[in-house]
């Protein structure tokens, strides 16, 4: 497996549009419950968020779009709503895959899909084979994700086939084994519904991540919403550690993140 630069270990580019962007898309529930409806009517229009954040992110330039869409702790709510949630994203799959090819992107699933049924588990191979090839944007949904599981199952499998190295392994030799190991840490995270915290999201990864939180209910977040936060991101800096001075010692290579 490729090396990836880690931000703690090198100083990364910081570049005006992200590269990488995550989303926990938060609130549909909120938002169909403002509407007297049923909690799910709020995960259906949630769809229509995510066909748009997808295709704002293509044509912005952004390479990695990763939406957290069921954490390893959801199963905690109703079964209704959990079965659900599955149906869509059975649904999704069948219905979207033949659209992402077509423009070019790539999927991927990460997550324990060992709790998934078979045939959820055949349609994210078959989705993942059918795109792998394509270039546009790389789009990860977590399903069934919880950071910690990713460190641990990443520390497990590095164990496992490097028994002799144990004690003495490094951020390089465990990074290639976590879910996103093949992708660049997220310069940007976005949290959407107005909670303020990671719920377990990629803990290892947003180590160096700028952080964004909106109010708006994930059904309501556009492309414009989007460009909100980018213009957040961008006037930040992203000092890695270092001094402010020291960074602007350093441009015009780098500096804000806009810059
Ligand atoms: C996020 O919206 C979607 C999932 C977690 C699947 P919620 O369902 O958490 O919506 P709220 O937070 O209850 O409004
Ligand atoms: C986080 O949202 C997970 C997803 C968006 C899939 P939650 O609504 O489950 O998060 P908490 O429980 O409020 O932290
Ligand atoms: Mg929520």
């Amino acid at each position: 497996m490729a090396k990836l630069p880690s931000s703690t270990q090198i100083i990364p580019d910081a570049p005006s549009v992200p590269r990488h962007i995550a989303i926990i898309m938060d609130g549909n529930g909120r938002w169909a419950k403002k509407r007297f409806l049923p909690r799910v009517a709020g995960h259906k229009r949630g769809v229509e968020a995510v066909r748009a954040a997808v295709r704002a992110c293509a044509d912005r330039g952004v390479e990695y779009l990763t939406l957290f869409a069921f954490s390893s702790e959801n199963w905690r709510r109703p079964l209704d709503e959990v079965k659900f949630l599955m149906q869509l994203f059975v649904h999704v799959l069948e219905e979207e895959v033949v659209k992402l090819h077509r423009n070019n992107i790539r999927l991927r699933v990460i997550g324990d899909l060992s709790r998934f049924d078979e045939k959820l588990v055949q349609l994210v191979k078959a989705s993942e084979e059918k795109t792998e090839k394509n270039q546009t944007l790389t789009l990860t949904i977590a399903a069934n994700y919880g950071g910690r599981w990713d460190m641990l199952q990443a520390m497990n499998r590095l164990q496992r086939e490097h028994p002799e190295k144990a004690g003495n392994y490094s951020e390089e030799d465990l990074a290639p084994y976590l879910s996103m190991g093949d992708a660049p840490e997220p310069d940007l995270f976005i949290r959407t519904g107005g909670e303020k915290r990671v719920s377990n999201f990629l803990l290892w990864q947003l180590a160096y991540t700028e952080l964004y939180f909106t109010d708006l209910l994930w059904p309501d977040f556009d492309a414009k919403a989007l460009d909100v936060a980018i213009a957040s991101y961008q006037q930040r800096e992203r000092r890695y550690g270092r001094t402010s001075e020291q960074l602007q010692a350093d441009a015009p290579q780098r500096g804000a993140a806009g810059a």
